[in-house]
């Protein structure tokens, strides 16, 4: 058995008992799954870039003109004060090749900072520094469950598109859990959580049939979702979801935003 399934095995044991399978068990799993995601995308960076080019989807563009809306409202409105910033920071987690960081550079109001810990992406942020289309602070790299190098209240808006998907819900606050409480301790009060993940019920492993291979997806339904955000002292305010057609199989998403009370 691989050391993803012998993971697998112990996520969905806590996941049926939680803390069954005790602490140290639980906490090697996840980083097990970490591993084998970032070791995944690093493989396939390139292929991952193509598909995405290839298969842009308009909701995509729809999710992030919401997100852009309700961050510029709230600071029309002193709901979310930028203080001395002429920006708002906006932290892209999961970012990729870059695609959606770049788009929001174009911004004349957003400074957005890329958060990644794949290698593979990695190279392309750094390239893209290089090349001055991104800052010199806007590449963070690590890992999502570890956000200590940020100040607290650092960000205006924290966006999590397709990528919270990679940790799973489990106990000892470790997993997605511990990723909501650190993207709650880098907002500002009154700051905007934007997350998009695969919907459904469940762990699995899942190949996209984007040449990526099998990659760790935790299902969620928007219960699951609207628990999640809300311990960590997040409000819902918009939730939604839709069925994205592709090549490969139709896949279901599930979208929120949510305030930094
Ligand atoms: C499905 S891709 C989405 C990339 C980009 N947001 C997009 O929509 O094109 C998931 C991204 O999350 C990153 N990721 C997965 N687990 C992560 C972790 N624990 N910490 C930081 N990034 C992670 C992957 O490396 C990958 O770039």
């Amino acid at each position: 058995m691989s050391s993803l399934q012998n993971a697998m095995r112990v996520i969905e044991q806590d996941q049926a008992e939680p803390g069954a399978p005790g602490r140290d068990a639980v906490a090697a799993a996840v980083d097990e799954v970490v591993r084998a995601t970032a070791a995944a995308y690093t493989a396939q960076s390139s292929s991952y870039e193509q598909a995405r080019e290839s298969q842009p989807w308009k909701w995509d563009e729809y999710l992030t003109s919401t997100l852009l809306k309700r961050v510029r409202a709230r600071v029309a409105e002193g709901k979310l004060p930028l203080g001395t910033a002429t920006r708002w920071r906006l932290l892209d987690v999961g970012a990729g090749y870059g695609r959606d960081v770049l788009r929001f550079a174009g911004e004349p109001d957003i400074e957005p900072v890329a958060l990644e810990n794949a290698d593979g992406f990695v190279q392309y942020l750094r390239r893209a520094q290089d090349e001055g289309r991104i800052g010199p602070d806007g590449v963070v790299v690590t890992d999502m469950r570890d956000l200590g190098s940020i100040e607290t209240g650092r960000f205006h808006s924290v966006r999590v598109h397709a990528t919270l998907h990679h940790l799973p819900l489990v106990s000892y606050g470790l997993g997605a859990d511990a990723a909501v409480s650190g993207f709650r301790r880098v907002l500002a009060p009154g700051g905007v959580l934007y997350v998009l993940v695969k919907a459904g019920s469940g762990v699995n492993v899942i190949d996209t049939g984007e040449g990526l291979g099998g990659r760790f997806f935790q299902l969620f339904t928007p219960d699951l979702l609207r628990q999640l955000l809300e311990r960590h002292s997040f409000s819902v305010v918009q939730m939604e979801e839709a069925v994205e057609p592709r090549s490969s199989g139709d896949v279901d998403w599930l979208f929120a935003l949510a305030v930094a009370e």
